[in-house]
């Protein structure tokens, strides 16, 4: 209460005492205005007294919770004095080390520091007094029995007006618990990254050797390609030697018998003879020979490709798959400036032979359409029948040899081959080529 509210208030009560007839207040004159005042001042002092009383009660009960917060506080406080001495200690600091809070007070803080971190703690402590703030460090305790444990210390200094009588306030937690799951984690963490990079170092190595087998694969392939393209070049060799060797030698050989035979025919006498008879057989099996050699000599290298180009070898092929098969056979050609040099007419006319044996073997079909043209620069070669329809997965399937054949021949001369069912039904085989220069030339012999 201010003064002269508390002057008011024992005015106040000394009139109402006045009026109750127990104070002195009705004596006259200037000895009982004295007396009057002598007596307000009385109240006043009361009044007064009862104020002071209030406030000690309430310092008192102040200082009860704040002694209660501090000793039930469930952190280590400490107060050392500028030498490292505990002044106050709490519960919790008590029972972090072991020993008695009233023990504590008075002795070095130093005796629970391990030795190997007493200059740490020294260096804490002058920190503390040199700079402002809060102090932190980290360093490892003693309690009662001995046992070791870490501990983090972070301290303020409290000022006082006396220096000699400045004082620090620190508060200790015992972070064994923390360290050691975090060392737990470390380990953890160490081992996780060890066995990931051998799991990284084993990938990498599972992965180079995965690469080496498949370039050795594609080596290997690469290989098998070359070997079958110089197979078939082989063959091919082969076969034109031996078309060759049959109608040139060998028909040539045929056609002298013939004429010898047809000879001593003319120069025997009486048609009845045996010997004539004989003569004349002779003419006849070498005649068929010969026929025989011409056919064998075709369909091993049709001298109509050497000499008068793809188209034309394509459309004699079709008149004798017709002879043969009774398959009618329509062939459109606008290729007619075309040439083909190198392996691409022999190659293509193979892929032709093969479309037409896979029509009489599997087709089904009455009639054949095969065009030849050139269109956008690209050779396009297509054999269309009307029969069943090649089935859904036949022409990738790993026994289909004839078109594997094909695709090969195709790959052999940098074109591709297209196998499908068209609406309209039947098989369509697709042959395209887009030539370099090198393959094309003017006239359609081939050089
Ligand atoms: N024009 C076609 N019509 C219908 N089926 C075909 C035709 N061409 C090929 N096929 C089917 O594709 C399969 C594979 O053909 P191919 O590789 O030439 O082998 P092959 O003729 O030795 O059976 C054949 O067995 C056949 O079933
Ligand atoms: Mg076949």
């Amino acid at each position: 209460m201010k003064k002269t509210e508390l002057r008011r208030e024992a005015e106040r009560l000394y009139r109402k005492h006045c009026v109750s007839g127990k104070g002195a207040g009705h004596a006259h004159g200037q000895a009982g205005d004295i007396i009057r005042e002598l007596e307000i001042a009385q109240i006043e002092l009361k009044l007064q007294n009862e104020e002071l009383r209030q406030y000690q009660a309430r310092i008192e009960e102040e200082m009860a919770r704040y002694h209660d917060l501090y000793d039930f506080a469930p952190v280590a406080y400490f107060t050392f004095d500028r030498k490292g001495m505990i002044t106050e200690a709490n519960r919790a600091a008590a029972e972090m080390l072991g020993i008695g809070a009233r023990q504590l007070i008075g002795t070095p803080f130093l005796l629970y520091v391990v030795p190997p971190h007493r200059k740490l703690f020294h260096a804490h402590q002058h920190e503390i007094f040199r700079k402002s703030g809060r102090q932190r460090i980290e360093l490892n305790l003693l309690n009662k029995d001995g046992t070791e444990f870490e501990a983090v210390m972070e301290s303020r200094l409290e000022e006082t007006s006396d220096r000699a009588q400045s004082r620090f306030r620190s508060v200790v937690t015992d972070i064994s618990e923390y360290k050691a799951l975090s060392r737990a984690l470390q380990e953890s963490n160490q081992l996780l990254e060890e066995k990931v990079s051998l799991r990284t170092a084993e990938l990498l190595r599972s992965n180079a050797a995965m690469a080496e087998e498949i370039e050795a694969k594609k080596k290997a392939e690469r290989g098998l390609k070359d070997l079958a393209a110089k197979l078939h070049e082989v063959r091919e060799r082969e076969r034109l030697e031996l078309s060759r060797e049959m109608h040139d030698d060998f028909g040539q050989d045929m056609v002298s018998i013939k004429m010898e035979a047809s000879w001593i025919c003319g120069h025997m006498d009486g048609d009845t003879s045996v010997l004539v008879r004989k003569a004349k057989s002779i003419v006849k099996n070498t005649d068929k020979c010969i026929q025989k050699i011409k056919r064998i000599a075709s369909s091993l290298r049709p001298p109509v490709l050497d000499d008068c180009g793809i188209a034309a070898a394509i459309e004699w092929q079709c008149r004798e798959f017709e002879k043969r098969t009774g398959i009618r056979c329509f062939f459109i050609n606008n290729t007619e400036k075309m040439a083909l040099r190198g392996d691409a007419g022999i190659n293509i006319f193979r892929i032709f032979q093969e479309s037409l044996t896979n029509i009489a073997r599997h087709a089904e079909a009455t009639e054949v359409k095969t065009s030849l043209q050139v269109r956008d620069g690209k050779i396009i070669l297509e054999v269309r029948d009307n029969g069943k329809g090649i089935g859904d997965d036949e022409a990738a399937h790993p026994g289909a040899l004839g078109i594997l054949g094909m695709k090969e021949r195709a790959g052999l001369i940098g074109g591709g081959i297209e196998i499908t069912r068209p609406p309209a039904g039947g098989t369509l085989v697709r042959f395209t080529l887009s030539p370099p220069r090198n393959l094309m030339g003017s006239s359609e012999r081939q050089s």
